[in-house]
């Protein structure tokens, strides 16, 4: 697959840190969570493992969409906190899917400039995986395309709970004041903390939850959710979730008068 360049840069816009490169009306940021798979193979009386492995390609169809559309960056639910406890030979499954992905895929994602990174809880997975992780960021660090973040064994809980006991340390060192602690620090202490906040959220499957997802950052991000099963999720989903996203009027505690009127 060969991605189109990203589009010209566009001046900032609000919501997000540094300046905005997607073009107006484009999401700088995607989020996505990927439901559905077990569904999908229930229905064709297949083991969910084939609705796993079936989830693939529509992870590669967002990562070619959203770098040709001008998407900044791309977070992926892959994996959550409580994902541990399904049975172990699914747990498995999911773990051998993404080394393979990780093996196959790293090299023309990066020919591609994308920058590939993982949050989640490290320590928690296996050090297989936890080493290709690394050589995979490793790889594609630096590269200015489309940054793709897949969070494996992440939570929302999870994060703010590692932010807080990285300032609680900070503060204990005596190299911050606890008055000094406000949004900004506790977002920068966050797993995302570089990066703009998400403008968009999809969920497949069906479901209206952020099941533990991104909890801080998504405090003003556009909510889609979508019927369609993850496997079957398609570039004409993710066009409209797009076309929805430009349609909405984001006013992050505004009136209306005043985002229409623009900065002052
Ligand atoms: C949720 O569907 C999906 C997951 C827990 C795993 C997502 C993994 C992939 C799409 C595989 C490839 C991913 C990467 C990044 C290489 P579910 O099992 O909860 O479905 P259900 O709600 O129908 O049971």
């Amino acid at each position: 697959m060969a991605f189109e360049p990203n589009p010209p840069v566009d001046p900032p816009r609000p919501g997000g840190v540094g300046a905005a490169r997607a073009p107006a009306g484009v999401p700088r940021h995607v989020a996505i969570i990927m439901d559905g798979n077990g569904r999908w193979a229930a229905t064709r009386r297949l083991p969910r493992s084939a609705g796993h492995r079936a989830g693939i390609r529509p992870v590669r169809m967002s990562v070619e969409e959203c770098a040709k559309r001008g998407v900044e960056v791309l977070t992926l639910f892959a994996f959550s906190s409580e994902n541990w406890r399904r049975p172990p030979q699914e747990v498995g499954l999911l773990m051998q899917l993404f080394l393979e992905a990780i093996e196959r895929e790293v090299d023309e994602l990066s020919r591609n400039g994308v920058e590939l990174r993982f949050i989640g809880e490290r320590g928690s997975l296996a050090e297989e995986l936890r080493l290709r992780m690394a050589n995979a960021e490793a790889r594609t660090r630096g590269n200015r395309g489309l940054k793709l973040v897949v969070a494996v064994a992440y939570g929302g809980r999870w994060d703010l709970v590692q932010a807080a006991r990285r300032l609680a340390r900070e503060c204990a060192d005596g190299r911050l004041a606890p008055e000094a602690i406000d949004e900004a620090r506790i977002g920068a202490a966050l797993a995302l903390g570089d990066l703009p906040e998400p403008d968009l959220f999809i969920r497949t499957g069906g479901d209206r939850r952020v099941s533990n997802f991104l909890l801080w950052n998504l405090a003003y991000t556009e909510l889609c959710f979508v019927d369609a099963l993850w496997p079957e999720f398609s570039a004409e989903h993710l066009g409209a979730a797009f076309a929805s996203f430009a349609a909405r009027q984001r006013r992050f505690g505004m009136t209306g008068e005043q985002v229409e009127a623009g900065p002052c």
